[in-house]
């Protein structure tokens, strides 16, 4: 497999900064995620693995940051197709998991395939015999050389500190993966409509162009400066996306950012919600609980802001809104971190924040 990276794609182009023209490729890169990978009318995944995915009893994706947070989106997708999945964050994967049971696939989810804390966990489970897959973007890199196999997200190069696109075609790459395990294992699946998922994946190229062209992030962002705290909630896959919302907002706005699932809202953070604390609820599923937690917000006088289809009942609720069409839940919840990462990005441009290289941040952290 090879990922052809043109000299054109190192540039800024027509974009301020790097970071927004990444936003701004990701129909391109998402495609490439895709291409020749979905047969839309087999309905079938076709990974080209050269790995037996047969007879896995537990799946570990293990990656730090916001590739954490696309191996969280990939567990939600593997436990909904019966497939026992933890994502698990590199850096505690020694102290956390013990000895991987046998028959485990271990994917690390990396962009750059150099984070050390990743490298680590990779090679104490290759060490005690699981299989090992490495999602990556850098054709060759450590991870790739050093897992079974390597599976390419084709995203291209990424150089804002900010992980965007990259998280985009990680969780696509992880929700094929998924459905390419529940098919060799023949598990039973509750992924609703496997059939719309993979032909809704091969229309979410063009739904993330819609957002772009679309989207009402800069008009809020303008709206929402100078306040105490962001607080994001999401329930199921709509919790890591709440997780890289806020993720992405501390990076380079610098301002308290927080992600969480949205019933947690009521066991500790609800004691600091104030008008000054906006609250982003992703719900781009069946989530009606969230509703209830974000009026349990409201009542606190935090501005609630829904990031969802336009008819969900959270646009009743909510003080603003940004939209995503309704599609099936993994497209619509990567829809509405598209959304998150304009906000932030607007945010932080206002604050005058340097966005491509966030203080004391790096691309990738070899060290553990
Ligand atoms: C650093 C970067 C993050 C990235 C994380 C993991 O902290 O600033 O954007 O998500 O490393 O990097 P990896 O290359 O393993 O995905």
């Amino acid at each position: 497999q090879q990922v052809d990276w043109q000299p054109d794609e190192t540039g800024k182009g027509q974009y301020d900064h790097f970071m927004l023209k990444e936003i701004h490729t990701q129909p391109t890169s998402l495609q490439k995620t895709i291409e020749g990978r979905i047969d839309a009318d087999e309905h079938v995944t076709d990974l080209d693995v050269d790995l037996d995915l047969t007879d896995i009893d537990t799946v570990h994706l293990v990656g730090c940051g916001t590739s954490y947070h696309a191996a969280l989106f990939g567990s939600s997708i593997l436990n909904r197709c019966d497939v026992s999945a933890r994502a698990i964050r590199a850096s505690e994967y020694d102290v956390n998991t013990g000895t991987p049971p046998e028959n485990t696939l271990f994917v690390a989810v990396t962009q750059s395939g150099e984070t050390a804390d990743t490298l680590q966990a990779l090679r104490q489970a290759s060490d005690v015999g699981a299989s090992t897959l490495a999602v990556t973007n850098v054709v060759q890199s450590t991870a790739a050389r050093e897992a079974d196999e390597p599976l390419y997200i084709r995203a291209g190069p990424e150089i804002g500190v900010a992980a965007t696109k990259t998280f985009s075609s990680q969780a696509v790459m992880l929700t094929m993966l998924s459905q390419h395990i529940a098919r060799v294992n023949e598990t039973a699946t509750r992924v609703n409509n496997v059939g719309q998922l993979l032909s809704d994946l091969r229309a979410l190229p063009s739904a993330v162009d819609r957002i772009l062209q679309s989207s009402d992030a800069a008009g809020l962002a303008q709206e929402h400066l100078d306040k105490n705290a962001y607080f994001f909630i999401g329930r199921g896959l709509g919790c890591s996306v709440a997780k890289e919302g806020a993720l992405k907002f501390k990076e380079i706005t610098y301002e308290h950012a927080e992600g969480f699932a949205s019933g947690e809202l009521k066991h500790g953070p609800l004691a600091l919600v104030t008008e000054r604390t906006p609250v982003f609820a992703v719900c781009a599923d069946d989530c009606d609980k969230t509703v209830t937690n974000a009026k349990e917000a409201q009542t606190r006088g935090a501005p609630i802001v829904a990031v969802s289809p336009p008819s969900h009942k959270i646009v009743d609720t909510a003080d603003a809104h940004l939209s995503v069409p309704d599609m099936h839940p993994v497209c619509s919840n990567l829809l509405a971190n598209v959304q998150l990462q304009l906000l932030s990005y607007y945010c932080a441009t206002e604050l005058d924040r340097a966005i491509d290289k966030p203080r004391n941040l790096a691309k990738s952290v070899t060290v553990e």
